[in-house]
């Protein structure tokens, strides 16, 4: 394990893979395992994270996606949806595995459940699949920030056609669509782009003390 800030200038959004290196089991648990408890507004998860298994639809994807190789040759692909049908439905569902987590009876949870279900219906249905995609992307942060600490590596994309994506995956038939996609495995040796030095803004720029 590395310390974070060591972890976050190792980590690259890397190119090249080396096919021959997969994730481990433990390793690919662990990953998921950060996706599952990453926080969200009011709870909500309004996500899933697909792991796409099948090499033949990892090879479609790669065809959707600029024929970026990260899809194919790394280790594990994932792709980020939200729904597109976004309702108080979640909230109710919310509410349901909190009873049954906390061990409370469901109608103690009255108050929680009108707070997360106004988190939902206080916003235009038509501005709910972006809100839950901004949940998406902070997950996929935490993805790619337990990944680096880990030493695995891990590249965040967004260059692929979405509509070619949802109907490779089946996704419109879920409800969903799909917002970000992320390769994770090990840089091959000759993986040019990670041995560049990183380029950040100076943190006068990114950080205002008022
Ligand atoms: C949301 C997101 C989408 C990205 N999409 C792509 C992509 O489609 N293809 C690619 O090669 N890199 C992509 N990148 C990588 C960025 O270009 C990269 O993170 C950035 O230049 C900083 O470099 P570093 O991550 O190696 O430090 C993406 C990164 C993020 C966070």
């Amino acid at each position: 394990m590395k310390n974070i800030l060591d972890a976050m200038h190792w980590r690259a959004a890397v190119k090249s893979y080396d096919t021959s290196k997969k994730l481990s089991p433990e390793q690919l648990d662990m990953l998921l395992e950060s996706v599952r408890l990453a926080p969200s507004s009011a709870g909500l998860q309004p996500y899933i994270m697909f792991v796409v298994d099948k090499p033949e639809i990892r090879q479609k994807l790669r065809a959707a996606g600029y024929n970026q190789a990260q899809i194919t040759d790394a280790s594990h692909f994932f792709v980020f949806a939200v729904p597109t049908n976004l309702t108080e439905s979640l909230a109710a569902h919310y509410i349901d595995v909190v009873a049954q987590v906390r061990d409370v009876p469901r109608d103690t949870l009255g108050g929680l459940e009108a707070m997360v279900t106004g988190a939902i219906t206080s916003k235009p249905v038509e501005t709910r699949a972006e809100w839950a995609t901004r949940q998406a992307y902070l997950a996929l942060g935490v993805l790619i920030t337990a990944a680096a600490v880990e030493g695995i590596d891990c590249s965040p994309m967004e260059g692929f056609d979405p509509a070619q994506f949802d109907e490779i995956l089946g996704l419109k038939e879920l409800n969903m669509k799909s917002v970000v996609m992320v390769a994770a495995g090990f840089r091959a040796e000759d993986d040019a782009y990670s041995t560049l030095t990183k380029v950040r803004y100076p943190r006068e720029e990114l950080i205002v003390i008022v």
